[in-house]
């Protein structure tokens, strides 16, 4: 909220060094459409997506791709504006509710697979991953019911494998980096990318946070060797690249 606020941005103007992004950095987290257009004009691998409105034919809509149905909220919602459901009709009442409250609301095709999340250091000098996690973010034992902002994490996920921690980095963290580093004013922080990996080993972006992953973080800093705050203050101030962890 204070990032897509404005707070780094007010933090630099006055000489104060901040780790999170400005503003426009930050609607990748505070916008799902925002951050699936900068995807798309990428050619970053994602899942497809609808914007409905009170004017779209909603039975189309949902049959388009069938089930499971994924919908989402544009805001902030902490985790908790997306629907994963196979019942139709809970999907169609969300889906009204939602343009009912907000407007519109996304539809997104179902990505098949296992999660797994990627913090990224970065600054406009370089990047850095961290250890990947993995997040279980249904409410059940055996990854069942609702979706919550996160139940628990553990650290490393072995499903990324070198060669899929290799292709996320090629095909979706460089180019990342690249566009955001070419801003007016370049992204520093973390970019958190939400991974769905499908059984061939093909990661693609289920979401971006603009922050270090809740509950992640907790199972990922322990395995950071570096010093933390040195990280942090280097990315603040643009230099990464020199303070690069071994
Ligand atoms: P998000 O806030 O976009 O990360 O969505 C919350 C959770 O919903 C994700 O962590 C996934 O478990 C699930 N999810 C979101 N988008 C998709 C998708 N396109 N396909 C399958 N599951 C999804
Ligand atoms: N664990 C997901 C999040 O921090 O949004």
């Amino acid at each position: 909220g204070p990032l897509v606020e404005g707070l780094s941005d007010r933090l630099r103007e006055v000489g104060v060094p901040s780790f999170g992004p400005h503003a426009e950095g930050a609607r990748l987290e505070g916008s799902k459409e925002f951050a699936k257009q900068v995807m798309l004009d990428l050619g970053i691998p994602t899942a497809g997506v609808q914007h409905l409105t009170g004017d779209t034919d909603l039975d189309e809509a949902v049959d388009l791709w069938g089930a499971p149905w994924v919908v989402k909220r544009d805001v902030l919602a902490g985790g908790k504006g997306v629907l994963v459901t196979e019942d139709r009709e809970e999907a169609l009442d969300f889906i009204r509710n939602s343009i009912q409250t907000d407007g519109m609301v996304l539809l997104e095709e179902f990505l098949s697979g296992e999660e797994a999340s990627m913090l990224v250091m970065m600054d406009e000098s370089g990047f850095v991953t961290l250890p990947c996690s993995q997040d279980h973010k249904r409410v059940g034992e055996g990854d069942v019911g609702l979706n919550t902002g996160g139940m628990g994490a553990y650290a490393p996920a072995p499903v990324v494998t070198d060669l899929v921690r290799d292709r996320a980095i090629l095909e979706i963290v460089e180019p990342m980096h690249k566009h955001l580093s070419s801003q007016e004013i370049p992204y520093r922080g973390c970019l958190y990318v939400g991974l769905m990996i499908d059984d061939q080993g093909s990661p693609s972006v289920v979401e971006y946070n603009v922050r270090f992953g809740d509950p992640e973080t907790q199972v990922t800093v322990p395995l950071i060797s570096s010093d933390l705050c040195d990280l942090l203050l280097a990315v603040a101030e643009g230099r990464l690249s020199d303070s690069m962890p071994t």
